[in-house]
Protein backbone atom coordinates (compact mmCIF):
# COMPACT_ATOMS: atom_id res chain seq x y z
CA UNK A 1 0.00 0.00 0.00
CA UNK A 2 0.75 3.49 -0.62
CA UNK A 3 0.73 5.52 2.97
CA UNK A 4 0.69 9.54 1.72
CA UNK A 5 0.55 12.51 4.18
CA UNK A 6 -0.45 16.07 2.47
CA UNK A 7 1.17 19.66 3.65
CA UNK A 8 -1.80 20.47 6.55
CA UNK A 9 -4.12 23.15 5.65
CA UNK A 10 -5.41 24.52 8.90
CA UNK A 11 -4.23 28.16 9.25
CA UNK A 12 -1.17 28.04 11.99
CA UNK A 13 -1.07 23.89 11.93
CA UNK A 14 2.99 23.44 11.79
CA UNK A 15 2.91 19.48 12.53
CA UNK A 16 3.16 16.82 9.88
CA UNK A 17 1.90 13.14 10.42
CA UNK A 18 4.88 11.75 8.97
CA UNK A 19 8.46 11.74 9.41
CA UNK A 20 11.29 10.57 8.03
CA UNK A 21 12.03 8.05 10.78
CA UNK A 22 8.58 7.00 10.81
CA UNK A 23 8.30 6.57 7.39
CA UNK A 24 11.61 4.41 6.99
CA UNK A 25 9.40 1.91 9.82
CA UNK A 26 6.48 2.28 7.44
CA UNK A 27 8.37 0.86 4.43
CA UNK A 28 10.15 -2.00 6.63
CA UNK A 29 6.14 -2.84 7.19
CA UNK A 30 6.04 -3.01 3.35
CA UNK A 31 4.44 0.03 2.50
CA UNK A 32 5.60 2.33 0.25
CA UNK A 33 5.45 6.36 1.45
CA UNK A 34 4.73 9.53 -0.55
CA UNK A 35 4.60 12.78 0.62
CA UNK A 36 3.50 16.50 -0.86
CA UNK A 37 6.29 19.13 -1.09
CA UNK A 38 6.84 21.01 2.08
CA UNK A 39 5.00 19.53 4.27
CA UNK A 40 7.56 18.53 6.93
CA UNK A 41 9.18 21.85 6.69
CA UNK A 42 7.42 24.00 9.77
CA UNK A 43 8.07 21.16 11.47
CA UNK A 44 11.68 21.10 10.80
CA UNK A 45 11.92 18.09 8.03
CA UNK A 46 13.25 19.00 4.42
CA UNK A 47 11.56 17.34 1.51
CA UNK A 48 15.32 16.04 0.78
CA UNK A 49 15.23 13.93 4.68
CA UNK A 50 12.28 13.06 3.16
CA UNK A 51 13.60 11.83 -0.12
CA UNK A 52 16.71 10.40 1.69
CA UNK A 53 14.32 8.23 3.43
CA UNK A 54 13.13 6.35 0.29
CA UNK A 55 9.73 8.74 0.23
CA UNK A 56 8.88 9.99 -2.73
CA UNK A 57 8.03 13.73 -2.76
CA UNK A 58 5.10 14.98 -5.08
CA UNK A 59 4.55 18.88 -5.81
CA UNK A 60 0.99 18.79 -5.21
CA UNK A 61 -2.42 17.95 -2.47
CA UNK A 62 -4.20 16.52 -5.37
CA UNK A 63 -1.45 14.54 -6.92
CA UNK A 64 -0.72 12.93 -3.01
CA UNK A 65 -4.69 12.20 -2.25
CA UNK A 66 -4.81 10.79 -6.06
CA UNK A 67 -1.58 8.41 -5.43
CA UNK A 68 -2.21 7.20 -1.99
CA UNK A 69 -4.05 4.22 -0.96
CA UNK A 70 -3.82 5.07 3.11
CA UNK A 71 -3.48 9.14 3.93
CA UNK A 72 -2.21 9.90 7.28
CA UNK A 73 -3.20 13.54 8.56
CA UNK A 74 -3.35 15.76 11.48
CA UNK A 75 -6.17 17.85 11.46
CA UNK A 76 -9.77 17.01 10.21
CA UNK A 77 -9.95 17.27 6.48
CA UNK A 78 -11.10 20.52 5.07
CA UNK A 79 -13.43 20.60 2.56
CA UNK A 80 -11.42 20.25 -0.51
CA UNK A 81 -9.58 17.08 1.24
CA UNK A 82 -13.21 15.88 1.76
CA UNK A 83 -13.87 16.36 -2.12
CA UNK A 84 -10.22 14.52 -2.71
CA UNK A 85 -11.32 11.63 -0.22
CA UNK A 86 -12.15 8.37 -2.36
CA UNK A 87 -13.74 5.22 -2.64
CA UNK A 88 -11.50 2.09 -1.08
CA UNK A 89 -9.21 5.34 0.47
CA UNK A 90 -8.56 5.29 4.28
CA UNK A 91 -7.90 8.29 5.82
CA UNK A 92 -6.22 8.13 9.59
CA UNK A 93 -6.30 11.76 10.83
CA UNK A 94 -8.29 13.48 13.99
CA UNK A 95 -11.59 14.08 13.11
CA UNK A 96 -13.85 15.22 15.91
CA UNK A 97 -17.17 12.67 15.03
CA UNK A 98 -19.28 14.31 17.43
CA UNK A 99 -18.50 18.24 15.58
CA UNK A 100 -18.13 16.72 12.47
CA UNK A 101 -20.82 14.06 11.88
CA UNK A 102 -21.65 15.76 7.98
CA UNK A 103 -18.24 15.21 6.99
CA UNK A 104 -18.25 11.33 8.89
CA UNK A 105 -21.01 10.53 6.72
CA UNK A 106 -19.84 12.12 3.31
CA UNK A 107 -16.76 10.19 4.14
CA UNK A 108 -19.21 6.73 4.57
CA UNK A 109 -21.30 7.69 1.63
CA UNK A 110 -17.98 8.08 -0.53
CA UNK A 111 -17.10 4.39 1.06
CA UNK A 112 -13.71 5.79 2.45
CA UNK A 113 -12.62 4.15 5.97
CA UNK A 114 -11.82 6.84 8.35
CA UNK A 115 -9.79 6.04 11.29
CA UNK A 116 -10.24 9.33 14.03
CA UNK A 117 -7.54 9.38 15.97
CA UNK A 118 -8.68 10.80 18.86
CA UNK A 119 -11.22 7.61 19.29
CA UNK A 120 -8.36 5.34 19.83
CA UNK A 121 -9.50 3.59 23.51
CA UNK A 122 -7.43 4.39 26.36
CA UNK A 123 -6.33 0.70 27.33
CA UNK A 124 -3.01 -0.32 27.74
CA UNK A 125 -1.92 -2.31 24.69
CA UNK A 126 -3.55 1.21 22.82
CA UNK A 127 -0.88 3.13 24.84
CA UNK A 128 1.70 3.63 21.69
CA UNK A 129 -1.09 5.16 19.34
CA UNK A 130 -2.95 7.09 21.57
CA UNK A 131 -2.32 10.66 20.06
CA UNK A 132 -4.47 12.11 22.70
CA UNK A 133 -1.56 11.27 25.47
CA UNK A 134 0.86 12.22 23.33
CA UNK A 135 -0.18 15.81 22.37
CA UNK A 136 -1.80 16.41 25.94
CA UNK A 137 1.54 15.38 26.96
CA UNK A 138 3.13 18.21 24.96
CA UNK A 139 0.65 20.14 25.69
CA UNK A 140 0.94 19.84 29.82
CA UNK A 141 4.89 21.06 29.48
CA UNK A 142 4.21 23.61 27.26
CA UNK A 143 1.34 24.98 29.16
CA UNK A 144 4.03 25.39 31.89
CA UNK A 145 6.93 26.68 29.56
CA UNK A 146 4.31 29.18 28.84
CA UNK A 147 3.36 30.65 31.70
CA UNK A 148 6.48 31.19 32.81
CA UNK A 149 7.36 33.07 29.79
CA UNK A 150 4.32 35.19 31.32
CA UNK A 151 5.47 35.65 34.59
CA UNK A 152 7.92 37.58 35.85
CA UNK A 153 9.15 36.03 38.44
CA UNK A 154 11.54 32.12 38.83
CA UNK A 155 9.63 29.13 39.51
CA UNK A 156 12.39 28.28 42.27
CA UNK A 157 13.25 29.74 45.12
CA UNK A 158 16.45 31.03 45.66
CA UNK A 159 18.85 32.94 48.14
CA UNK A 160 20.71 35.38 46.77
CA UNK A 161 23.00 38.83 47.28
CA UNK A 162 20.66 40.59 45.98
CA UNK A 163 17.74 39.41 47.78
CA UNK A 164 15.65 36.50 49.11
CA UNK A 165 13.25 35.30 45.95
CA UNK A 166 10.58 32.55 47.29
CA UNK A 167 9.23 29.94 45.20
CA UNK A 168 6.53 30.61 42.89
CA UNK A 169 3.15 28.15 43.78
CA UNK A 170 1.46 26.46 40.92
CA UNK A 171 -1.79 24.54 40.98
CA UNK A 172 -2.77 22.29 38.14
CA UNK A 173 -6.50 21.58 38.22
CA UNK A 174 -6.64 17.94 36.68
CA UNK A 175 -4.31 15.68 36.92
CA UNK A 176 -4.71 13.60 33.81
CA UNK A 177 -2.11 13.31 30.83
CA UNK A 178 -1.85 17.08 30.52
CA UNK A 179 -2.13 17.35 34.33
CA UNK A 180 0.57 14.90 35.08
CA UNK A 181 3.22 16.59 32.32
CA UNK A 182 2.53 19.62 33.96
CA UNK A 183 2.77 18.58 36.95
CA UNK A 184 6.04 17.15 36.33
CA UNK A 185 7.33 20.17 34.08
CA UNK A 186 6.43 22.20 36.89
CA UNK A 187 8.24 20.57 40.16
CA UNK A 188 11.46 20.13 37.86
CA UNK A 189 11.39 24.02 37.77
CA UNK A 190 11.34 24.00 41.14
CA UNK A 191 7.98 25.48 41.56
CA UNK A 192 6.05 24.43 44.58
CA UNK A 193 3.26 22.25 42.76
CA UNK A 194 -1.08 21.98 44.35
CA UNK A 195 -2.65 19.58 42.18
CA UNK A 196 -6.15 18.67 42.02
CA UNK A 197 -8.29 15.89 40.50
CA UNK A 198 -11.67 14.49 41.14
CA UNK A 199 -10.32 11.31 40.80
CA UNK A 200 -8.48 9.99 43.75
CA UNK A 201 -6.59 7.39 42.20
CA UNK A 202 -4.45 9.79 40.46
CA UNK A 203 -3.36 11.36 44.13
CA UNK A 204 -0.64 8.62 44.57
CA UNK A 205 1.03 9.71 41.26
CA UNK A 206 0.59 13.53 41.62
CA UNK A 207 2.61 12.84 45.22
CA UNK A 208 5.22 10.52 43.71
CA UNK A 209 6.11 13.89 41.07
CA UNK A 210 6.67 15.93 44.31
CA UNK A 211 4.01 17.79 43.90
CA UNK A 212 0.76 18.45 46.62
CA UNK A 213 -2.48 16.74 46.22
CA UNK A 214 -5.45 19.26 47.33
CA UNK A 215 -7.65 17.09 49.43
CA UNK A 216 -11.18 18.56 50.38
CA UNK A 217 -12.98 18.21 53.31
CA UNK A 218 -15.97 16.32 52.19
CA UNK A 219 -17.74 13.32 52.56
CA UNK A 220 -18.70 11.83 49.41
CA UNK A 221 -16.70 9.64 47.52
CA UNK A 222 -14.49 11.21 44.89
CA UNK A 223 -15.19 9.70 41.62
CA UNK A 224 -13.72 6.31 39.81
CA UNK A 225 -12.49 6.81 36.31
CA UNK A 226 -12.48 2.98 36.07
CA UNK A 227 -15.91 2.65 35.60
CA UNK A 228 -16.12 5.55 32.98
CA UNK A 229 -13.03 4.42 30.76
CA UNK A 230 -10.20 6.08 32.81
CA UNK A 231 -12.30 9.41 32.50
CA UNK A 232 -13.98 11.14 35.47
CA UNK A 233 -17.91 11.70 35.42
CA UNK A 234 -20.13 14.45 36.84
CA UNK A 235 -19.40 15.28 40.34
CA UNK A 236 -22.43 16.40 42.66
CA UNK A 237 -23.44 19.89 43.07
CA UNK A 238 -22.17 19.81 46.55
CA UNK A 239 -18.93 18.03 45.60
CA UNK A 240 -17.80 21.14 43.30
CA UNK A 241 -18.98 23.74 45.84
CA UNK A 242 -16.77 21.82 48.16
CA UNK A 243 -14.28 22.09 45.72
CA UNK A 244 -14.90 25.38 44.54
CA UNK A 245 -14.31 27.22 48.29
CA UNK A 246 -11.45 25.03 48.73
CA UNK A 247 -9.99 27.30 45.32
CA UNK A 248 -11.49 30.08 46.59
CA UNK A 249 -9.05 29.26 49.77
CA UNK A 250 -6.13 28.88 47.27
CA UNK A 251 -6.80 31.84 44.83
CA UNK A 252 -4.45 34.23 46.85
CA UNK A 253 -1.74 31.93 47.16
CA UNK A 254 -1.31 30.41 44.18
CA UNK A 255 0.85 32.39 41.17
CA UNK A 256 0.25 30.34 38.52
CA UNK A 257 -2.78 27.99 37.75
CA UNK A 258 -2.94 25.22 34.88
CA UNK A 259 -6.63 23.95 34.50
CA UNK A 260 -6.65 20.83 32.03
CA UNK A 261 -10.43 19.45 33.42
CA UNK A 262 -12.70 17.79 31.04
CA UNK A 263 -15.21 15.06 30.60
CA UNK A 264 -15.47 13.89 27.31
CA UNK A 265 -17.85 14.75 25.12
CA UNK A 266 -18.93 17.78 27.30
CA UNK A 267 -18.24 21.43 27.72
CA UNK A 268 -15.21 21.89 30.30
CA UNK A 269 -16.51 22.66 33.61
CA UNK A 270 -16.24 26.06 34.89
CA UNK A 271 -14.02 25.76 38.11
CA UNK A 272 -11.61 28.87 38.11
CA UNK A 273 -14.27 31.24 38.43
CA UNK A 274 -14.23 35.31 38.30
CA UNK A 275 -14.23 36.09 41.65
CA UNK A 276 -10.79 33.32 42.06
CA UNK A 277 -9.20 35.55 38.93
CA UNK A 278 -9.79 38.68 41.09
CA UNK A 279 -8.65 37.39 44.15
CA UNK A 280 -5.25 36.06 42.80
CA UNK A 281 -1.80 38.75 42.72
CA UNK A 282 -0.90 40.85 39.59
CA UNK A 283 1.34 39.22 37.68
CA UNK A 284 -0.21 35.52 38.14
CA UNK A 285 -0.87 33.67 35.07
CA UNK A 286 -3.63 30.90 34.65
CA UNK A 287 -3.01 28.43 31.34
CA UNK A 288 -6.61 27.20 30.63
CA UNK A 289 -5.91 24.40 28.97
CA UNK A 290 -9.50 23.31 28.34
CA UNK A 291 -10.07 26.64 26.35
CA UNK A 292 -11.24 24.69 22.90
CA UNK A 293 -13.90 23.29 24.95
CA UNK A 294 -15.03 26.64 26.54
CA UNK A 295 -12.87 26.67 29.06
CA UNK A 296 -12.44 26.06 32.66
CA UNK A 297 -12.18 29.98 33.59
CA UNK A 298 -15.17 31.69 31.59
CA UNK A 299 -12.72 34.10 31.37
CA UNK A 300 -10.59 32.51 28.62
CA UNK A 301 -10.96 34.15 25.19
CA UNK A 302 -10.10 31.27 22.91
CA UNK A 303 -6.39 31.27 21.25
CA UNK A 304 -5.59 34.61 23.07
CA UNK A 305 -3.66 35.83 25.64
CA UNK A 306 -5.92 38.60 27.68
CA UNK A 307 -4.55 41.06 30.93
CA UNK A 308 -7.68 41.38 33.08
CA UNK A 309 -7.85 44.52 34.85
CA UNK A 310 -6.35 43.33 37.93
CA UNK A 311 -3.28 41.83 36.36
CA UNK A 312 -3.51 38.19 35.59
CA UNK A 313 -2.46 36.93 32.46
CA UNK A 314 -4.94 33.81 30.96
CA UNK A 315 -3.61 32.41 28.31
CA UNK A 316 -6.25 29.94 25.58
CA UNK A 317 -4.08 28.87 23.18
CA UNK A 318 -5.21 25.31 21.77
CA UNK A 319 -2.08 24.73 19.82
CA UNK A 320 0.23 23.83 22.11
CA UNK A 321 1.35 20.94 20.39
CA UNK A 322 1.80 22.71 16.97
CA UNK A 323 3.61 25.56 18.87
CA UNK A 324 6.44 22.56 19.26
CA UNK A 325 5.94 21.06 16.16
CA UNK A 326 9.02 18.57 15.51
CA UNK A 327 8.40 17.01 18.83
CA UNK A 328 4.84 16.99 18.47
CA UNK A 329 5.07 15.56 14.94
CA UNK A 330 7.57 13.16 16.06
CA UNK A 331 4.97 11.35 18.17
CA UNK A 332 2.49 11.91 16.60
CA UNK A 333 4.05 9.89 13.83
CA UNK A 334 5.07 7.48 15.75
CA UNK A 335 1.31 6.83 17.27
CA UNK A 336 0.30 6.23 13.68
CA UNK A 337 3.33 3.72 12.46
CA UNK A 338 2.24 1.70 15.63
CA UNK A 339 -1.45 1.98 14.26
CA UNK A 340 -0.29 0.72 10.85
CA UNK A 341 1.40 -2.27 12.35
CA UNK A 342 -1.36 -3.11 14.00
CA UNK A 343 -3.15 -2.85 10.82
CA UNK A 344 -0.49 -4.81 8.80
CA UNK A 345 0.27 -8.11 10.80
CA UNK A 346 2.04 -9.61 8.44
CA UNK A 347 3.99 -7.16 7.42
CA UNK A 348 3.34 -7.74 3.75
CA UNK A 349 2.57 -4.15 2.65
CA UNK A 350 -1.48 -5.44 2.57
CA UNK A 351 -3.41 -3.62 5.34
CA UNK A 352 -5.79 -6.02 6.91
CA UNK A 353 -8.96 -3.87 8.79
CA UNK A 354 -9.87 -5.94 11.30
CA UNK A 355 -12.80 -5.14 13.10
CA UNK A 356 -12.82 -7.49 15.83
CA UNK A 357 -9.74 -5.84 17.55
CA UNK A 358 -10.56 -3.26 20.28
CA UNK A 359 -8.77 -0.31 19.39
CA UNK A 360 -9.03 -0.66 15.53
CA UNK A 361 -13.10 -1.24 15.70
CA UNK A 362 -12.85 1.28 18.63
CA UNK A 363 -11.08 4.05 16.72
CA UNK A 364 -13.11 3.48 13.37
CA UNK A 365 -15.73 5.57 12.69
CA UNK A 366 -16.70 5.29 8.62
CA UNK A 367 -15.96 1.81 7.28
CA UNK A 368 -17.37 -0.48 4.30
CA UNK A 369 -19.46 2.59 3.51
CA UNK A 370 -21.65 2.66 6.82
CA UNK A 371 -20.55 5.00 9.52
CA UNK A 372 -19.09 2.63 12.52
CA UNK A 373 -19.38 5.56 15.20
CA UNK A 374 -19.71 5.47 18.24
CA UNK A 375 -18.32 2.16 18.55
CA UNK A 376 -19.32 -0.40 21.14
CA UNK A 377 -17.69 -0.18 24.68
CA UNK A 378 -14.01 -1.84 24.42
CA UNK A 379 -14.31 -5.53 26.40
CA UNK A 380 -10.79 -4.68 28.31
CA UNK A 381 -11.62 -2.70 30.59
CA UNK A 382 -9.94 0.95 31.00
CA UNK A 383 -8.11 0.64 34.28
CA UNK A 384 -8.37 -1.50 36.84
CA UNK A 385 -10.55 -0.26 39.98
CA UNK A 386 -8.80 0.97 42.68
CA UNK A 387 -8.92 -1.29 45.74
CA UNK A 388 -10.38 0.74 48.40
CA UNK A 389 -7.84 1.20 51.12
CA UNK A 390 -9.30 0.98 54.55
CA UNK A 391 -8.76 4.30 56.40
CA UNK A 392 -6.31 3.79 59.50
CA UNK A 393 -8.09 3.29 62.62
CA UNK A 394 -7.09 6.48 64.79
CA UNK A 395 -6.00 5.01 68.12
CA UNK A 396 -6.27 6.11 71.58
CA UNK A 397 -2.82 6.67 73.77
CA UNK A 398 -3.95 3.60 75.65
CA UNK A 399 -4.23 1.28 72.36
CA UNK A 400 -1.37 2.77 71.22
CA UNK A 401 0.72 1.52 74.20
CA UNK A 402 -1.18 -1.83 74.40
CA UNK A 403 -0.46 -2.40 70.54
CA UNK A 404 3.32 -1.39 70.66
CA UNK A 405 3.72 -3.44 74.15
CA UNK A 406 2.04 -6.77 72.48
CA UNK A 407 4.12 -6.27 69.23
CA UNK A 408 7.55 -5.92 71.86
CA UNK A 409 6.40 -9.50 73.21
CA UNK A 410 6.00 -11.16 70.20
CA UNK A 411 9.21 -9.52 68.91
CA UNK A 412 10.92 -10.93 71.68
CA UNK A 413 9.21 -14.44 71.88
CA UNK A 414 9.80 -15.34 68.30
CA UNK A 415 14.02 -13.89 69.49
CA UNK A 416 13.92 -16.05 72.19
CA UNK A 417 12.47 -19.44 70.50
CA UNK A 418 15.29 -18.36 67.82
CA UNK A 419 18.23 -18.83 70.41
CA UNK A 420 16.54 -21.84 72.48
CA UNK A 421 16.09 -23.66 69.05
CA UNK A 422 20.28 -22.54 68.32
CA UNK A 423 21.40 -23.61 71.53
CA UNK A 424 20.16 -27.28 71.27
CA UNK A 425 21.35 -27.20 68.37
CA UNK A 426 24.98 -26.25 69.65
CA UNK A 427 24.64 -28.18 72.84
CA UNK A 428 23.41 -31.32 70.38
CA UNK A 429 26.65 -31.14 68.26
CA UNK A 430 28.55 -30.41 71.29
CA UNK A 431 27.77 -33.77 72.75
CA UNK A 432 28.99 -35.83 69.31
CA UNK A 433 31.73 -38.12 70.82
CA UNK A 434 34.99 -36.85 69.26
CA UNK A 435 33.89 -33.00 68.31
CA UNK A 436 37.29 -30.90 68.68
CA UNK A 437 36.62 -28.05 71.16
CA UNK A 438 38.29 -25.44 68.28
CA UNK A 439 35.17 -26.32 66.32
CA UNK A 440 32.94 -25.57 69.01
CA UNK A 441 34.65 -22.47 69.29
CA UNK A 442 34.17 -21.18 65.81
CA UNK A 443 30.55 -23.24 65.00
CA UNK A 444 29.54 -20.97 67.90
CA UNK A 445 30.37 -17.69 66.57
CA UNK A 446 29.01 -18.52 62.90
CA UNK A 447 25.24 -19.53 64.48
CA UNK A 448 25.40 -16.27 66.67
CA UNK A 449 26.20 -14.16 63.65
CA UNK A 450 23.81 -15.39 61.78
CA UNK A 451 21.23 -14.61 63.95
CA UNK A 452 22.63 -11.38 64.40
CA UNK A 453 22.57 -10.88 60.95
CA UNK A 454 19.65 -12.33 59.93
CA UNK A 455 18.18 -9.64 63.24
CA UNK A 456 19.05 -6.78 61.37
CA UNK A 457 18.50 -7.56 57.40
CA UNK A 458 14.57 -8.46 58.49
CA UNK A 459 14.07 -4.99 60.26
CA UNK A 460 15.72 -3.17 57.57
CA UNK A 461 12.34 -2.20 54.71
CA UNK A 462 12.38 -3.76 51.69
CA UNK A 463 13.31 -0.63 49.28
CA UNK A 464 16.00 -0.52 51.48
CA UNK A 465 17.68 -4.14 50.92
CA UNK A 466 19.63 -3.66 47.52
CA UNK A 467 21.43 -0.95 48.56
CA UNK A 468 22.10 -2.43 51.71
CA UNK A 469 23.13 -5.93 50.95
CA UNK A 470 25.46 -3.93 47.73
CA UNK A 471 27.25 -2.47 51.27
CA UNK A 472 27.49 -5.18 53.15
CA UNK A 473 28.39 -7.40 50.42
CA UNK A 474 31.57 -4.67 50.04
CA UNK A 475 32.32 -5.23 53.68
CA UNK A 476 31.64 -8.36 54.66
CA UNK A 477 34.40 -9.49 52.73
CA UNK A 478 36.20 -9.71 56.06
CA UNK A 479 36.76 -13.46 54.53
CA UNK A 480 39.60 -12.10 52.50
CA UNK A 481 41.76 -11.27 55.63
CA UNK A 482 40.81 -15.42 56.75
CA UNK A 483 41.55 -16.28 52.89
CA UNK A 484 45.53 -14.38 53.13
CA UNK A 485 46.15 -16.13 56.62
CA UNK A 486 45.35 -19.61 55.01
CA UNK A 487 46.80 -19.03 51.74
CA UNK A 488 50.21 -19.59 53.05
CA UNK A 489 49.83 -22.93 54.57
CA UNK A 490 51.74 -26.49 53.42
CA UNK A 491 48.93 -28.13 52.17
CA UNK A 492 48.42 -27.37 48.15
CA UNK A 493 44.10 -28.14 49.10
CA UNK A 494 44.01 -25.09 51.99
CA UNK A 495 46.24 -22.94 49.66
CA UNK A 496 44.33 -23.21 46.80
CA UNK A 497 40.70 -22.96 48.75
CA UNK A 498 42.31 -19.34 50.20
CA UNK A 499 43.37 -18.06 46.73
CA UNK A 500 39.60 -19.06 45.42
CA UNK A 501 38.87 -17.50 48.66
CA UNK A 502 40.57 -14.34 47.90
CA UNK A 503 39.76 -14.29 44.32
CA UNK A 504 35.84 -14.37 45.11
CA UNK A 505 35.90 -12.02 47.92
CA UNK A 506 37.91 -9.45 45.75
CA UNK A 507 35.04 -10.10 43.00
CA UNK A 508 32.29 -9.12 46.10
CA UNK A 509 34.34 -6.43 47.34
CA UNK A 510 34.49 -4.60 44.16
CA UNK A 511 31.09 -5.45 42.67
CA UNK A 512 29.41 -4.01 45.89
CA UNK A 513 31.35 -0.44 45.87
CA UNK A 514 30.60 -0.71 42.04
CA UNK A 515 26.84 -1.29 42.16
CA UNK A 516 26.74 0.73 45.29
CA UNK A 517 28.13 3.45 43.23
CA UNK A 518 25.78 3.29 40.31
CA UNK A 519 22.96 3.28 42.73
CA UNK A 520 24.12 6.67 44.49
CA UNK A 521 24.55 7.62 40.51
CA UNK A 522 20.90 7.36 40.27
CA UNK A 523 19.91 9.92 42.99
CA UNK A 524 22.51 12.45 41.83
CA UNK A 525 21.06 15.56 39.65
CA UNK A 526 23.67 15.31 36.48
P1 LIG B 1 -7.63 13.76 30.51
O1 LIG B 1 -9.03 13.26 30.28
O2 LIG B 1 -6.50 12.80 30.55
O3 LIG B 1 -7.58 14.63 31.83
C1 LIG B 1 -8.61 15.44 32.25
C2 LIG B 1 -8.58 15.37 33.76
O4 LIG B 1 -9.51 16.29 34.29
C3 LIG B 1 -8.97 13.99 34.29
O5 LIG B 1 -7.97 13.50 35.15
C4 LIG B 1 -10.27 14.26 35.03
O6 LIG B 1 -10.43 13.43 36.15
C5 LIG B 1 -10.09 15.70 35.42
N1 LIG B 1 -11.34 16.36 35.75
C6 LIG B 1 -12.54 16.26 35.14
N2 LIG B 1 -13.44 17.05 35.77
C7 LIG B 1 -12.79 17.63 36.79
C8 LIG B 1 -13.16 18.53 37.80
N3 LIG B 1 -14.41 18.99 37.88
N4 LIG B 1 -12.25 18.92 38.69
C9 LIG B 1 -10.99 18.47 38.63
N5 LIG B 1 -10.55 17.61 37.70
C10 LIG B 1 -11.45 17.19 36.79
O7 LIG B 1 -7.38 14.86 29.41
P2 LIG B 1 -5.98 15.36 28.88
O8 LIG B 1 -5.62 14.53 27.72
O9 LIG B 1 -5.03 15.53 30.00
O10 LIG B 1 -6.35 16.81 28.33
C11 LIG B 1 -6.67 17.86 29.24
C12 LIG B 1 -7.20 19.06 28.50
O11 LIG B 1 -6.20 19.61 27.68
C13 LIG B 1 -8.38 18.78 27.59
O12 LIG B 1 -9.32 19.84 27.73
C14 LIG B 1 -7.78 18.78 26.21
O13 LIG B 1 -8.74 19.13 25.22
C15 LIG B 1 -6.78 19.86 26.42
N6 LIG B 1 -5.69 19.93 25.44
C16 LIG B 1 -5.38 21.18 25.05
C17 LIG B 1 -4.40 21.39 24.15
C18 LIG B 1 -4.08 22.79 23.78
O14 LIG B 1 -3.23 23.01 22.94
N7 LIG B 1 -4.68 23.75 24.41
C19 LIG B 1 -3.69 20.25 23.52
C20 LIG B 1 -4.04 18.95 24.07
C21 LIG B 1 -5.03 18.83 24.99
Amino acid sequence: MKIGTPKETFAGERRVAMTPDSATALQKLGHDCVIETGAGTEAGFADADYAAAGVEVVKTAAALWKAADVVAKVRVPDDAEMKRLRDGQTLISFFSPVADEAKMEAAAKKGATVIAMEMIPRISRAQKMDALSSMANIAGYRAVIEAGNNFGRFFTGQITAAGKVPPAKVLVVGAGVAGLAAIGTSTSLGAITYAFDVRPEVAEQVESMGAEFVYLDFEEEQTDGAATGGYASVSSPEFREAQLAKFRELAPEVDIVITTALIPNREAPELWTEDMVAAMKPGSVVVDLAAEKGGNCKLTVMDEKIVTENGVTIIGYTDFPSRMATQASSLYATNIRHLMTDLTPEKDGAINHDMEDDVIRGATITHEKAVTFPPPPPKVAAIAAAPKKEAPKELTPEEKRAKETAEFKAQTRNQVTLLGIGGALVLGIGLIPGMPASFMQHFIVFVLSVFIGFQVIWNVAHSLHTPLMAVTNAISSIIILGALIQVGSSSLLITLLGALGIFMASVNIFGGFLVTRRMLAMFQKS
